[in-house]
């Protein structure tokens, strides 16, 4: 016997996680660490957190597992930029998922490969989170930094870098640089060649469960794991959380609410939204795909809710405070725009707000109003996959937002769909941890591995009379978008310049 080992390093926390060959967890840690906002719109983590807080966890989890681990999985944060020097020195801060500076970089992106180009080859467009603007953004800003680049590496895999030696990824975090041909899976040389990025600063791809190196001597003695142990390539967060939720087949899709908020389907094809409001990415299933739509600030809103109104409760007594108010709270719309928007509004600066305040509404009218508006925006992601050709025939319900009942009765109300929950919800570790046991042997192929996930026996329905009135608030939501982005724009463009 043994145990499987995922590690989770997540957009607040590092998580690790053991499994026995069961599925069942025996060990669990997580580690917080600092994102920092060094300007509105900007986001930053120092990659060297991230590997403290792998250590620790890594070594909690090894210790507090009676099984000789098998191998690691890894799974994280997608979409970032790790700089590295030609000594493997981290250069500057990494740029992170939710960090909207690079819009001109994106113009040129565009403008460069064309933006129909772009779709066909990348399945998506330039979007200001994905890496490669990134890239863009220390040559035209910091071109001292830039002087010194000789690799880029997404979040995880700078982990992967400490804990093997070895620079490499996996494809379906990969496909989120917007520099992998889609079809192909693998780099696109010609996205490459148009943005002068050279090939060699960029990691081996690999399918999920393939093994890309071993844990070193030196690795070993920092983290408890075996030296020698095989490290996989596991997936980006949401698709490891994917195969952790048994979304591995076309007709189940997932709904998340983390930090992010994302609803994502499973296909065996590419399937691209021409107008790329919906993200098409490979899965870390090999040879499959995924769309999914995002809400950038989905519990980042509760998050940040609770920081400005209600700092002295935690996120159960938000909750049941919300819960307190009437569905619609009374003629109260709330737009999640806090760090810009990904789907369906495409637009880095686009911004929150609170709209049908009248003088009745309390702090508990203003919370459950956070939450209807993300649930909203998930509801917009929804939308767009069932106008795409993909089943939807089962709503999962995972994240943080899985373990609320407010939260999944308002996903349930919103959707007008019944949402299933699976027994266990470990997020991305899990999926990881699977595709680290398909790696070893441990199963035959990724989607008997998910075989272990369990449906809990309690499906939440939706309240027909919830349903009808939240279509009528659904409408106003999807309309506001357009009728106050003028205003969203210039008051973005104020907070900029003017302090
Ligand atoms: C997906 C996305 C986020 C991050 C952070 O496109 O940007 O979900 O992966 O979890």
């Amino acid at each position: 016997m043994g145990c499987l080992i995922g590690l989770d390093i997540g957009s607040s926390g590092a998580r690790a996680i053991a499994i026995d060959l069961g599925g069942k967890v025996v060990a669990a840690a997580t580690e917080g660490y600092p994102m920092a906002t060094p300007r509105p719109g900007w986001t930053e983590q120092e990659p060297e957190d991230w590997w403290i807080a792998s250590q620790n966890v890594l070594h909690r989890v090894v210790s507090g597992s009676d099984q000789p681990p098998l191998a690691l999985g890894l799974t994280g944060q997608m979409h970032g930029a790790v700089f590295l020097d030609e000594n493997d020195h981290v250069i500057r801060p990494a740029l992170l998922w939710n960090d909207q500076r690079t819009e001109r970089q994106c113009e040129d992106i565009t403008a460069k490969v064309g933006r129909e180009r772009l779709v066909q080859i990348a399945g998506n467009p330039a979007l200001t989170g994905f890496q490669a603007p990134k890239i863009l953004w220390l040559r035209d800003e910091e071109p001292a930094a830039y002087a010194r680049l000789r690799r880029v590496l997404l979040p995880k895999d700078y982990v992967r870098l400490m804990l093997t030696g070895d620079r490499a990824t996996d494809v379906s975090d990969a496909s989120g640089t917007l520099l992998v041909d889609l079809r192909r899976r693998r780099w696109s040389e010609e996205i490459l060649e148009v943005l002068e990025i050279p090939r060699d600063w960029l990691p081996a791809v690999h399918e999920g469960p393939d093994v890309t190196g071993v844990v070193t001597p030196s690795a070993a003695a920092a983290t408890g794991l075996p030296a020698g142990l095989k490290v996989v390539a596991g997936g980006g967060d949401n698709a490891a959380a994917a195969v952790g939720n048994g979304v591995v087949r076309p007709g189940i899709v997932s709904s998340s609410v983390g930090t992010s908020g994302v609803v994502f389907a499973h296909s065996d094809q590419p399937v691209i939204d021409p107008l790329g409001r919906l993200h098409s990415f490979c899965h870390a299933v090999p040879g499959a795909y995924h769309v999914m739509g995002v809400t950038l600030s989905a519990g980042a809103s509760l998050g940040w809710w609770r920081e400005v109104a209600s700092q002295d409760r935690d996120y159960g007594a938000l909750a049941a405070l919300a819960a307190e108010a009437p569905p619609g709270c009374s003629g109260l719309l709330f737009l999640p725009y806090l760090s810009g928007e990904r789907t369906p509004i495409l637009d880095p600066a686009a911004r929150g707000a609170f709209v049908g305040l009248n003088m009745t509404h309390t702090l508990a009218h203003l919370t459950r109003a956070v939450m209807e508006g993300v649930v909203h925006s998930l509801k917009q992601c929804l939308d767009l996959i069932a106008g795409l050709p993909l089943p939807i025939t089962e709503i999962r319900a995972t994240g943080g937002g899985a373990r609320n009942a407010l939260w999944l009765q308002l996903q349930s109300d919103i959707f007008g769909m019944p949402v299933y929950r699976n027994v266990v919800d470990e997020g991305p570790a899990f999926g990881a941890a699977l595709l680290a046991g398909v790696a070893c042997g441990a199963y035959p192929s990724v989607a008997e591995a998910t075989s272990l996930v369990r449906l809990a026996a309690e499906v939440i329905q939706p309240d027909p009379g919830r349903t009808r009135l939240y279509r009528e608030y659904h409408e106003v939501f999807a309309d506001l978008y357009g009728s106050t982005s003028g205003a969203m724009h210039r008051l973005a463009a104020l907070g900029i310049t003017r302090g």
